[in-house]
């Protein structure tokens, strides 16, 4: 933890908004009236009918409910297009920057309220009605979030699954979603490289479970040849074409389903994280102006993928909603060159970055020089998210990308909390590199020990949030129960985030990362239960354990330990061979980055793999592997060591 203390820029200070004081005030108020505070920042939001009681909460898990401004009806598409157009129609909405650093394209709130209504269009022409579930696995390209308005605009669900993903995992999430559209692009574009994402939904559709899809709409994004099949897939264009701007939002309760989004959790498959209208978007919109500081002429660009939380509230939700142009990036830093996003900011006077440790590391790496091609003056916030900001990266990133006159907003939430949680309040919050410094308004955290003791000042144990806020998730889609279990029952009347925390005599908070068996790699959320599951299903794999390991570029690296079938020869070919497995098995994030082969794995005498002990040694921490002694066969651990550090 490292302690030394930045305070607030200078040039940042003199036109803050919010003080240290304000902060403070703001936040006992906020946690004291919570009813009152919400019912404030829902004032700007347009309600079609306007709620009359806030919040309805319990966190008892035999009594659970949530439910937040729950008579009340609004339309997210309206709140994001509609009130704007009427107010500065022909403001940049998306500023659209393609992988080639030659395309881009600049869509005005009139422009993408008249696409949005259109695409509404299309969706009720191919049938999707108030409720329906719509799966999109698309790449960075404004119909994506043309896709996504259009959906909220006729009270559709959807589901958008990260273009990065494979056939096996999409056809899982359609069958699970019960999707009857799929909305698509022939192909991706990432670094002068194409993604078959067409090819993948053809072969997802061949998998048992998602014969629920009625209609494939194909977006045509490259020069290349896509088979279509006749009755099923359409053209976008061509669907497009074919009808007209005209479409009244849907007028949608409070806590109708607004999307899910597929996490993953530490057992079992990816769970449907579902997030309801009213709340999500008070939640959104809220976070978004007071963490980023929001001003009307800023120019905001979130590099996170459509395909993740981050990318729904903080790329598109939070911003549109507060009328803010947002910058929406096809394509990887590296791109022609590491120089790109230095010259992306230049192009198009980015005034707000927000991307994740995971891309700081790697451009830190290359050299400032290039970070330096670019003069970066528009540029006065930088946000981080998505893991554990290391103080060196954070503090490159102050220094080298923010020439030390930016803040760093560390925000720390998930997918399952709709919007950020602990977060600096730019202006407020003196910074120290590493920590998501302090709760949002509203919000409170705590940090509790083993036993769900609630422990004060400063301490270290595990993080939970003992009060509701807007924006968190209602349910996990198809299974109540499984949500109720997987985030109520740890500590009876607390949210568990899977997160350990420590919290310093400042009362700042130090994520620690988390505590359960979900990896984080590049910023990227893995169960490990699904990385052992693809290798198991390898005719060679036996059996397997996967941990994460320490990564320089990706914070956490994975790490899996296999047993192979007893006639099975290891051989590096059969290394290579499994690592492209799982690639095709769940998507490149997943690939292993190291693949031990384990004559057996630890085990206790229960039969409880030891993951303890796995990390020990993919860590090579071989002196601090702690007691072995309840093990079923203690030797395993050697061999396994003699197998991992031949030459040790
Ligand atoms: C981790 C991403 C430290 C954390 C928005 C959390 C962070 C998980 C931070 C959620 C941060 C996210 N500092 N750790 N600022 N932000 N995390 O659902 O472990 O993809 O539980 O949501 O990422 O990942 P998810």
């Amino acid at each position: 933890m490292s302690q030394q203390v930045y305070p607030v820029p200078d040039k940042f200070l003199k036109n803050a908004r919010t003080t240290a004081e304000d902060y403070a005030a703001k936040y006992q108020q906020s946690v004291t009236d919570n009813t009152q505070f919400w019912r404030e920042q829902a004032q700007s939001i347009d309600w079609i009918k306007p709620f009359t009681k806030v919040r309805d909460v319990s966190f008892d898990k035999d009594n659970f409910h949530v439910e937040w401004f729950g008579d009340g009806q609004l339309n997210v598409s309206a709140n994001c297009l509609d009130r704007h157009v009427a107010n500065h129609p022909d403001k940049p909405a998306i500023i659209w920057e393609g992988d080639h650093p030659y395309r881009h394209k600049i869509i005005s709130f009139r422009e993408l309220h008249q696409e949005v209504c259109r695409f509404a269009n299309v969706l009720k022409k191919q049938g999707v009605k108030k409720g329906d579930r719509v799966t999109l696995y698309m790449p960075m390209i404004p119909e994506a979030a043309i896709a996504m308005l259009a959906c909220t605009r006729i009270g559709a669900v959807h589901c958008v699954v990260f273009g990065g993903f494979s056939p096996d995992s999409l056809a899982s999430r359609i069958e699970d979603s019960q999707s009857s559209v799929v909305i698509t692009a022939n192909e991706g574009l990432r670094g002068g490289k194409t993604i078959p994402l067409k090819t993948n939904v053809d072969a997802a559709l061949q998998m048992p479970g998602t014969e629920g899809v009625t209609s494939v709409i194909t977006v045509y994004h490259t020069e290349h040849p896509t088979n279509m099949q006749q009755g099923r897939d359409i053209w976008y264009h061509e669907a497009i074409a074919e009808v007209n701007e005209h479409c009244p939002p849907e007028p949608m309760d409070a806590e109708a389903p607004l999307f899910i989004l597929y996490t993953s959790g530490s057992t079992g498959k990816p769970k449907g994280v579902l997030h309801t209208t009213g709340g999500y978007l008070v939640y959104a919109a809220t976070t978004f102006r007071e963490v980023f500081d929001i001003r009307d002429n800023d120019v905001y660009w979130c590099t996170a993928d459509v395909g993740w939380i981050t990318g729904h509230s903080y790329l598109l939700y939070g911003p549109l909603a507060n009328g803010t142009t947002t910058l929406m990036f096809e394509g990887v830093p590296q791109y022609p060159t590491w120089a790109r996003i230095g010259q992306i900011i230049d192009k198009h006077d980015v005034t707000i970055l927000y991307t994740a440790p995971t891309a700081i590391r790697s451009m830190m790496r290359e050299g400032d020089h290039y970070v330096r091609e670019s003069d970066r003056h528009s540029l006065r916030l930088l946000g981080s998210v998505g893991e554990p900001i290391n103080p060196e990266a954070w503090s490159w990133y102050y220094n080298v990308v923010g020439e030390g006159r930016c803040p760093i907003v560390d925000t720390w939430w998930q997918t399952e909390t709709g919007g950020i949680l602990i977060s600096p309040i730019p202006g407020a919050t003196p910074l120290k590199p590493g920590s998501a410094t302090k709760p949002f308004y509203g919000v409170q955290p705590a940090i509790v020990d083993g036993e769900g003791n609630i422990l004060e000042g400063e301490c270290e144990g595990n993080l939970v949030l003992i009060d509701s806020w807007p924006g968190q998730m209602r349910t996990v889609y198809g299974d109540h129960q499984r949500f109720i279990d997987t985030y109520f029952s740890t500590f009876n009347g607390m949210y568990f985030t899977g997160d350990g925390a420590k919290r310093d005599k400042d009362g700042y908070y130090w994520i620690t990362g988390r505590v359960d068996d979900v990896l984080n790699v590049s910023g990227h959320r893995l169960g490990t239960a699904e990385v052992e599951s693809a290798l198991v299903a390898h005719q060679s794999v036996a059996e397997s354990a996967v941990v994460g390991m320490p990564h320089e570029i990706k914070g956490q690296g994975i790490c899996a330990y296999v047993t192979l079938q007893a006639d099975v020869e290891p051989t590096e070919e059969l290394r290579k061979e499994l690592r492209d497995w799982v690639r095709s098995e769940i998507g490149p994030i997943a690939t292993p980055d190291a693949i031990h082969w384990a004559p057996a794995l630890p085990k206790t005498r229960s039969g409880k793999i030891m993951r303890r002990i796995l990390r020990k040694i993919a860590a090579n921490e071989l002196d601090t592997l702690g007691d072995t002694s309840t093990l079923a066969d203690p030797s395993v651990v050697e061999h396994l060591i003699v197998t991992v550090y031949p030459e040790r």
